[in-house]
C-alpha cells in the first residue's frame, strides 16, 4: 500500500518531523537507520513506513521489544495497520525453533526469544529482510543487554543484507550504535506534546526555569494526584518496590474515595475465582473499586492486561506501577510521578540512584499524543539536599552513554557456547570475527576479548561442553543440547554434578520431590524471590531437613539468606505440585501469585532440561521421572493426574474433579458418556463432548489398543 493508505489506516493526516526526516532522507525504500528522537515523537510510524515497504515486496519482518506489555501493544497496533498480513507475537517457550513462525510475515518478539530462535538456527531466519530494534538502549542493560547484543550481532553476521532499524528516545552516543548496526544516525529533537518535568518537595513543585508552584499538602504523591485529577488527567506513579506499589495504591484509593467498577466488571475473559483466595488479588479488587490499581510482575499476566485496558478506557484513574511499564507504552497518563530516585541494586547490594535514561523513559510515559495535549512528570524527593542532587543529575544532564556489558564472563560463557553449538564447529578465527561485529568491539573491547575469550573457551571445554582441535572448537552433544535448551552452562554443570548423588540414591531418598526442587531452585537461571519477615525460622527448619543433591560447598549459594530464598522457592513449588491453590500458597509462604508463576514456568523448564541432560548421560529411568516431574511443576498436580492432562481443556482443577468422580485415565473418559461427565462441576456440556471425543481418538491411537 502507499503511504497515504497507511496514514489513513492509522488515522493520521500530518507527519511529525521525526517521520518527515525518514522520508526526506530516502530511508523508506532502502538503507538502515538508528532513530534517536524523544519519547512520544512517533518513532513507531517511521518504522511502519519501512515495514510496509518490506512487506509489500514480499519480505519478512522481525520487530524486537523489551517488555511484554509493549509486545502486545504493538501486536494490536500492527493488526490494525497491516490486516492483510500474518502477524504473530512470540514470547515464551525457549526450546523450540518455532518453525511454524516461518509462515508469518511480521513477528514481534522479546529480545530473549529472538536469541533462543537463533540458537536453533531456524531456517526462516535467513528470510528476514528487516529487523527493528525497538528501545535499543536496552543493549546497555547489564542483565539483559548482552543477549540482545550477541543475538543481533550474530544475526547481522549471517544476514549482512537484511535491513535494520533501531529506535530509542535516550541515546547520547548515537554514533556508536549506528556504527555497530552499520546504519545511518538520525537525531530529531522534537516532542509533539510538551512535557513539563520538575521536582516535588515539601508541598512545592520546582521547575528547571527556576519557577515553582505551591501545592497544598504533604510530601506524598497525593497533592499532585488531586491536582491532575481535577484537571481531568490520569496518573501513573512509579515505585521501585512492588510492596510500595500495592500499599500506596491502597492509601491513595482510601484518600480519594472514588467510585469505580469491580475487577469482574473490567474483564470479560478472566475469572478472578480461578486464582483461589489470593491476598494480592483481593487487594487489587479492593482498590479497583475506587478507580485505582497497581501493576507489577507479581500479578498474573492476564490481569496486568485487564488493568492496562481499564486504564486506557479511563475506568482506572490512578495506576501505581513498577518499571514493567517504563518503556515504549502508550497510556493516557497526563501525569507521571516518580516516587523515588533510589533503587536497590542487586550487584552492589545497596540503594543506588536510577539511571538518567530510566528517569526519562518513565517521565516519557506522560503526555502521549492520542490522549493528552500536555504531559507532566515529577520526581518526589524528601529533603533539600536530595532536591539539589536530583536537579543536577536528572534535569540538567544528558542520559548516560550506552555501553556494552558483554565483557561479563558469565554472559560470555553462555553466548560463546551458543555460537559454537549452533554452528556445530567454529574455527578460532570465526569466533573472533563474530565477536568483531559486537558493540563491545566497536567500543574498544578488542583487547578485552583477546584476553577473556580464550579463558571462556577453556572453561567450557573443562566442563565437558566443548572439545577442541588445533583449528577450532566443536560442541559436545551435551554442550549442544544445553545451548538449545537455553540453560546457562553454569546451571547445566550443576545438574551434571548432582547426578553423582542422585543416580545411585534416587530410589531410596526420603523426600525426592523436595530435594530435586531445591536443586532446581538454586540454579543460576532461577529467579531469586524475596524473603518475608516472620517466615525465616520456618524456612531455616526446612532447609536443615532437606537432603541436598550437592554438597553445600559446591552449591551456588552465597549466604544463609540465599539458602532461605532457595528453600522458599522449593517449598512453594512443593505445595504447588501438591495441589494447593495459589492463594493458599501465598498465605502459607508469603509468595505472590505472579512470582509463583515465574517459578513454575522457569522451574518446569529447568526440570525438563535436567531430564534431557540425564537422558543423554544415560539413565532413562531417572530421565523419565524428571520429565513427568517437570509436567507436574508446570500444571501443579500430583502424579496421579498426569494422564488426564493430555486432554485439551483439562488443567489442574478439572483434572482433579474428574479424578475424584472416578475418571482417572484417558481410557475412563473414552468409555464415559458425555451426559454423565456433564454433571461434574466445571465440566459442562461443550467440554464433556470435546474431551470424550479427544479421549476416544487418543485411546484408539495408542498401540496396545489397535486391532
Ligand atoms: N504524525 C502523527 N500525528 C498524530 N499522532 C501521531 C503521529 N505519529 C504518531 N502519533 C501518535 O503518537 C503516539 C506516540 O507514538 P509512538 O508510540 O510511536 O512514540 P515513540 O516515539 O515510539 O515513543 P517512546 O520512545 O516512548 O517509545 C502514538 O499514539 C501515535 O499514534
Ligand atoms: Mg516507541
Amino acid at each position: 500500500m502507499g503511504i497515504e493508505e497507511l496514514l489513513r489506516r492509522v488515522g493520521i493526516s500530518d507527519l511529525y518531523p521525526t517521520q518527515k526526516r525518514i522520508v526526506e532522507e530516502g530511508l523508506i525504500e532502502k538503507g538502515n537507520f538508528v532513530l534517536a528522537a524523544p519519547t512520544a515523537s512517533g518513532k513507531t510510524l517511521a518504522a511502519e513506513f519501512v515495514i510496509n515497504e518490506e512487506l509489500g515486496k514480499g519480505g519478512k519482518v522481525l520487530y524486537l521489544v523489551p517488555l511484554r506489555a509493549l509486545a502486545y501493544e504493538k501486536f494490536e497496533e500492527f493488526n490494525e495497520v497491516f490486516p492483510e498480513y500474518k502477524i504473530r507475537v512470540s514470547i515464551g517457550d525457549y526450546d523450540s525453533s518455532e518453525e511454524p513462525l516461518g509462515i508469518y510475515d511480521l513477528i514481534i518478539m522479546t529480545y530473549e526469544k529472538f536469541d533462543s530462535v537463533q540458537r536453533h538456527r531456524s531456517s526462516w531466519l535467513s528470510k528476514i529482510s528487516l529487523i527493528v530494534l525497538d528501545e535499543v538502549h536496552y543493549v546497555g542493560d547489564p542483565y539483559r543487554g548482552p543477549t540482545l547484543e550477541i543475538a543481533v550481532s550474530k544475526f547481522l553476521y549471517d544476514n549482512s543484507t537484511a535491513r535494520r532499524i533501531a529506535l530509542s528516545a535516550t541515546i547520547t552516543n548515537l554514533e556508536d550504535i549506528a556504527r555497530w548496526l552499520n546504519a545511518k544516525p538520525i537525531r530529531v529533537d522534537w516532542r509533539p506534546v510538551p512535557l513539563r518535568v520538575g521536582i516535588y518537595f515539601d508541598g512545592t513543585l520546582i521547575f528547571p526555569d527556576g519557577s515553582s508552584e505551591l501545592l497544598r499538602g504533604d510530601n506524598s504523591p497525593l497533592p499532585i494526584i488531586r491536582k491532575s485529577l481535577e484537571s481531568g488527567g490520569q496518573v501513573i506513579i512509579f515505585y521501585n518496590r512492588r510492596a510500595d506499589a500495592v500499599s500506596w495504591a491502597e492509601k491513595i484509593a482510601k484518600k480519594l474515595g472514588m467510585k469505580g467498577n469491580s475487577l469482574e466488571e473490567l474483564s470479560d475473559d478472566v475469572r478472578i475465582s480461578d486464582y483461589g483466595p489470593s491476598k494480592l488479588i483481593e487487594r487489587l479488587s479492593e482498590v479497583v473499586r475506587r478507580k485505582v490499581a497497581f501493576h507489577h510482575a507479581g500479578l498474573p499476566f492476564e490481569l496486568r492486561k485487564v488493568i492496562e485496558k481499564a486504564f486506557r478506557e479511563g475506568k482506572i484513574k490512578v495506576l501505581t506501577a513498577t518499571p514493567t511499564l517504563a518503556a515504549g507504552v502508550n497510556l493516557p497518563a497526563r501525569t507521571v510521578i516518580i516516587s523515588s530516585y533510589l533503587r536497590f541494586d542487586k550487584r552492589s547490594g545497596r540503594m543506588a540512584p536510577i539511571s538518567i535514561m530510566e528517569f526519562w523513559q518513565m517521565a516519557g510515559r506522560a503526555g502521549r499524543p492520542k490522549y493528552d495535549d500536555y504531559g507532566e512528570a515529577f520526581l518526589i524527593v524528601s529533603n533539600n539536599r536530595d532536591a539539589e542532587k536530583a536537579f543536577k543529575r536528572y534535569l540538567s544532564s544528558e542520559p548516560e552513554p550506552i555501553t556494552s556489558s558483554l565483557y561479563d564472563i558469565s554472559h560470555l560463557r553462555n553466548h560463546v557456547l551458543a555460537l559454537i553449538a549452533s554452528e556445530g564447529y567454529l574455527e578460532h578465527s570465526d569466533i573472533f570475527d563474530i565477536f568483531g561485529k559486537t558493540l563491545l568491539f566497536v567500543q574498544g573491547g578488542q583487547k578485552l576479548l583477546e584476553r577473556s575469550l580464550p579463558y571462556v573457551l577453556s572453561s567450557l571445554e573443562r566442563e565437558g561442553f566443548l572439545t577442541s582441535d588445533s583449528k577450532g572448537y566443536r560442541a559436545t552433544p551435551i554442550g549442544r543440547r544445553v545451548s538449545e535448551l537455553y540453560v546457562d552452562p553454569s546451571s547445566a554443570y550443576i545438574m551434571i554434578q548432582s547426578l553423582e548423588y542422585l543416580l545411585p540414591r534416587y530410589k531410596v531418598m526420603e523426600d525426592l520431590d523436595l530435594s530435586v526442587l531445591q536443586l532446581i531452585a538454586m540454579l543460576p537461571d532461577m529467579p531469586r524471590i524475596s524473603l518475608q519477615r516472620g517466615k525465616r525460622a520456618f524456612l531455616e527448619e526446612v532447609a536443615e531437613s532437606i537432603e541436598m543433591l550437592l554438597p553445600i560447598e559446591e552449591a551456588p549459594i552465597a549466604s544463609l539468606n540465599e539458602l532461605l530464598q532457595v528453600t522458599k522457592a522449593a517449598v512453594s513449588l512443593k505445595l504447588w505440585i501438591d495441589e494447593y491453590s495459589e492463594g493458599e500458597i501465598e498465605e502459607k509462604i508469603g509468595i505472590e501469585p505472579g512470582d509463583l508463576r515465574g517459578l513454575t514456568e522457569t522451574g518446569s523448564w529447568l526440570c525438563y532440561a535436567y531430564s534431557e541432560i540425564v537422558s543423554l548421560i544415560g539413565s532413562k529411568e531417572v530421565a523419565d521421572w524428571l520429565r513427568n516431574f517437570s509436567t507436574r511443576i508446570k500444571y501443579g498436580v500430583r502424579e496421579e493426574l498426569l494422564p488426564l492432562l493430555s486432554l485439551k481443556g483439562i488443567g489442574r482443577r478439572r483434572a482433579r474433579v474428574l479424578y475424584e468422580a472416578g475418571y482417572k485415565t484417558v481410557k475412563d473418559i473414552a468409555f464415559a458418556s458425555p451426559e454423565e461427565l456433564e454433571k461434574i462441576p466445571n465440566i459442562g456440556r461443550v467440554l464433556s463432548r470435546e474431551i470424550v471425543e479427544q479421549a476416544r481418538l487418543l485411546y484408539n491411537a495408542s498401540p496396545s489398543n489397535r486391532v
